[in-house]
């Protein structure tokens, strides 16, 4: 799909999102990474008059194209006599979601999405320093307006032993230690500031058959120092505890990652929400009554489709985890017994249902 603002990002797995996710109506949606809105425009249609959907990204530049599709889906609902549900922007980190959802006047969320990664546009915008466009500054910040350092600013500052374990870490690169001594080497002479200056390093510290085999031979080591200038995995981990945190009972969180690191972070976190019986293992019965604060909705990772991979080749290592919040027996008894919120309900009442359920079971998480 292409944006008319020429934002251009066709979002991956959006039918998988869609059915995994599943809002109801009058649901409280949040895209933690919405990017130019693929994903969120596809929950908003799910949504009716009640629903609200809150979309977050780090990236002025995908906000602005947001807010120009969330106001289309809108327009095109409200021309076919449909009543829009709402919805809010926000700027800033998912690590910080916490803060972000604070403000939102609801004060629980039934579903929550993780797009993880770089967009199209901040791929292909050389200005952007994330490949390995001739001459493009080596910057790679997500929030260009943020006080993080740049690429550039890392490869002049960290030892040869940190840049070691920076592409190690996260660009599994085999060829770590002789990178980074080759970077150190190299800035002796002059810094590194373009992704040409670092892609030669690269080159001459792989070994010639190496590099000829699978894809660019830069490709991990700018892999990691991105991972390490927005400090990926530290925010992902951050992003998903305070996601579980304001999930309503019954509300689900999907995870979209793009490698191994990303994909085995949320794999471990699901697992320890699901898992979170602390009784030694010989007790026969479980006594510390910790029950699970997730389930999972799919088996392991769902992968994209072979049509999707073929007409769309960077969604080609997409993975999706989708998990549910578990409803902790005494909710799931009252609905049982009372019908729970039924069609009965005025929307305000099940509202204030789902908010005082969120917050009986929030502490559960903490
Ligand atoms: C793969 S794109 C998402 C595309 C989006 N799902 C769509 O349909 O257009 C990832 C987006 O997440 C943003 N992002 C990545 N890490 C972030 C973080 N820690 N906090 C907020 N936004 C983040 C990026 O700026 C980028 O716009």
């Amino acid at each position: 799909m292409t944006l008319t603002t020429g934002y251009a990002h066709t979002p991956v797995m959006t039918a998988q999102v869609s059915e995994y996710l599943a809002p109801e109506a009058d649901h409280v949606v949040v895209d933690a990474t919405v990017g130019g809105a693929g994903h969120s425009c596809a929950l908003y249609r799910q949504l009716g008059p009640g629903g609200f959907l809150v979309g977050i990204d780090q990236d002025e530049s995908a906000l602005a194209a947001a807010e120009q599709r969330l106001a289309e889906c809108a327009a095109q609902q409200k021309a076919s006599g449909q009543t829009p549900a709402a919805y809010l922007l926000l700027k800033g980190n998912f690590r910080d979601l916490d803060r972000l959802l604070a403000g939102v006047p609801l004060g629980y969320v039934d579903r929550i999405l993780f797009d993880i990664g770089v967009s199209s546009p901040q791929l292909d915008d050389e200005r952007r320093g994330f490949s390995y466009h001739p001459g493009a500054p080596l910057d790679m910040r997500m929030d260009p307006d943020g006080a993080a350092p740049t690429a550039a600013e890392i490869l002049a500052a960290s030892t040869e032993a940190e840049l070691a374990a920076l592409l190690r870490n996260g660009g599994e690169e085999r060829w770590a230690s002789r990178i980074a001594h080759f970077i150190v080497c190299a800035r002796a002479q002059h810094p590194l500031h373009t992704s040409d200056d670092l892609v030669e390093v690269v080159k001459a510290a792989i070994p010639a058959r190496e590099r000829r085999a699978g894809g660019h031979p830069a490709r991990r080591t700018f892999q990691a120092l991105r991972i390490a200038v927005n400090d990926e995995l530290g925010a992902l981990q951050q992003g998903l505890d305070c996601a579980v945190g304001w999930l309503a009972p019954g509300g689900r969180i999907g995870v979209i990652t793009f490698h191994s690191l990303e994909d085995r972070l949320v794999k471990t976190s699901f697992a320890a929400w699901e898992d979170r019986c602390i009784c030694p293992p010989d007790l026969p019965v479980c006594a510390c009554g910790r029950g699970a604060i997730l389930a999972p909705l799919t088996r392991g990772a769902l992968r994209v489709s072979t049509a999707e991979a073929q007409a769309n080749p960077r969604a080609r290592s997409a993975r999706l985890r989708v998990a549910r919040r578990s409803v902790p027996e005494a909710i799931q008894h009252k609905k049982n017994t009372e019908g729970g919120t039924g069609t009965g309900h005025h929307l305000s009442e099940k509202t204030e249902e789902r908010k005082s359920e969120h917050e009986q079971t929030r502490k559960e998480v903490f």
